[in-house]
């Protein structure tokens, strides 16, 4: 009955809500507005080309791999049970399946992050939360079809999870992805201020009110004009509830796309 649930009734609904956020997008008067809904469409028809079905599938087959591990890593707490400080708090022991299988984008939105990424382009994508590297590769996937060169940066603050992670991309042949390893509250700064010029960002960890706005603004300054920003959970909590609708409602986004678990973003740069 779960195994239905997680499978097939989730992944529809899913899709369904990428349709229709995709063709209500798709028909603004706005061009980054259709790239955005036509990669929402892309992902919510699994409407891929061969040479993406491809790259998605060898991301698949990693991920099942990673799934069925049995051995252990430490892993900091520095997410929302930590608190807005995120300190590190205390370390518990995970089974490296488990954990993936728990923390890692389900393939529907690992699609729609590919779709995206190949739809806006961008030089740079930013990821706050690698876990075991699922999404990661996922847009390393997508960065190398478009064939620009491109890399994905992603910071991770459990050093068991980050070298799985690495270990996946190694698997992989992925080279485009930069792993900074520790907590998000120490190496946002310095990754912001040598990275400028994200296309694309996906803010995946410490799903707390006061972090996940803290992290946006930290984020903003390195942003190009028209990136996507895409948030996870934004209906876990209370909390991330009343941000999402902050920062869907902040003049500074063009447009916010509701999908339930996941906020979508396009920025646009204030004008002086
Ligand atoms: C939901 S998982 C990320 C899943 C990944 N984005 C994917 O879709 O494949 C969240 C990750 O963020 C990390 N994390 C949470 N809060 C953090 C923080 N404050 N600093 C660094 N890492 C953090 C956790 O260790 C965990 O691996």
């Amino acid at each position: 009955m779960l195994g239905l649930l997680k499978n097939f009734v989730k992944p529809y609904v899913y899709r369904s809500r990428l349709r229709a956020e995709g063709a209500r997008m798709a028909a603004l008067d706005d061009a980054a507005a259709r790239a955005v809904g036509d990669a929402f469409l892309k992902a919510g028809c699994r409407a891929f080309d061969a040479s993406e079905q491809v790259l998605m599938e060898c991301v698949e087959a990693q991920r099942a791999k990673v799934n069925a591990r049995t051995d252990t890593f430490d892993q900091p707490d520095y997410g929302a049970g930590a608190g807005a400080a995120g300190g590190e708090g205390r370390t518990v022991q995970r089974v490296v399946g488990d954990f993936a299988r728990a923390a890692s984008s389900p393939q529907v939105w690992a699609s729609m992050h590919f779709a995206l990424v190949r739809a806006v382009q961008p030089s740079l994508c930013l990821e706050l939360g690698t876990c075991v590297g699922i999404a990661s590769s996922y847009m390393a996937a997508a960065l190398r079809l478009n064939g620009a060169g491109g890399q994905v940066i992603t910071l991770e603050g459990a050093p068991g999870a980050a070298a799985v992670a690495a270990a996946n991309f190694q698997d992989l042949g992925f080279e485009n992805i930069n792993i900074v390893v520790g907590p998000f509250q120490k190496t946002l700064d310095t990754v912001v201020a040598e990275h400028p010029g994200f296309g694309f960002v996906f803010i995946d960890g410490h799903h707390d009110e006061k972090a996940t706005w803290d992290y946006f603004n930290k984020i903003e300054p390195a942003l190009t004009d028209g990136a996507v920003v895409v948030f996870d959970d934004i209906a876990w909590s209370d909390g991330m509830r009343r941000v999402w609708r902050r920062l869907a409602a902040d003049p500074r986004m063009a447009h916010a796309c509701d999908l339930r678990h996941l906020g979508v973003c396009i920025y646009r740069r204030p004008a002086g």
